[in-house]
């Protein structure tokens, strides 16, 4: 009984110190430069993440245009743009079915949001829809479909502050700045 004890208690060290030796290898401080950015690499944003900002700010979008904030609108498409570079950096198996989606569906969101055409906008918004739960369904995720919540995500913002679409999106926004 004794020697069971004492057995199990040197597994469990033992497992204590491979789990340790595990965690020593995603260290980003210690190790060759190699391991610290594979550390790094390991904690960045996949695709999950990625996609609950993506879908914040494409729902917070049709909102903005919705409220004749256009250039709030043109903003989170921007942004989405944005985030999902992170995707394709990050999960780049996924990079050319993005960059696919973007030019099929965001493109042509941002032409109506720069036009200030509702209507249009509302068709092409649906358009993208079918788009993002298409990917989903082509990834094997048919369970997550996107559909529009009764209220924007970030309710704080005023959605319904009338404003233009810059002509320059890019305006400002050099890095560093
Ligand atoms: C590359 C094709 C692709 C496109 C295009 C795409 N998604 Fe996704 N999305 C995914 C994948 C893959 C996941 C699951 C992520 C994972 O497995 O980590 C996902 C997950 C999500 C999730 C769930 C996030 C979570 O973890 O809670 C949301 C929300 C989402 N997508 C919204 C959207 C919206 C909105 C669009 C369109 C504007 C869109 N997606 C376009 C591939 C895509």
């Amino acid at each position: 009984m004794r020697k069971q004890v004492a057995y199990a208690a040197i597994g469990l060290l033992v497992l204590a110190f491979l789990g340790f030796a595990a965690e020593k290898a995603r260290d980003i401080y210690n190790g060759t430069l190699e391991q610290r950015v594979d550390a790094l690499a390991s904690i960045q944003p996949g695709l999950g993440t990625v996609m609950i900002e993506y879908g914040n700010r494409f729902t917070d979008a049709y909102f903005a245009a919705k409220g004749g904030n256009w250039g709030l609108a043109q903003y989170q498409i921007k942004e989405a743009t944005e985030i999902q570079e992170v995707g394709e950096i990050t999960r780049p198996g996924k990079a050319g079915l993005l960059k696919g989606f973007e030019h099929t569906y965001l493109d042509p969101l941002m032409e109506a949001i720069e036009a200030q055409d509702w209507t249009l906008f509302q068709e092409r918004f649906d358009a993208a829809v079918n788009g993002c739960n298409g990917c989903h369904a082509a990834t094997g995720h048919p369970y997550i479909k996107y559909t529009l919540p009764e209220k924007p995500v970030e309710a704080y913002i005023d959605f319904n502050l009338k404003s233009k679409p810059k002509v320059n999106p890019e305006e400002g926004e050099e890095e560093g700045k």
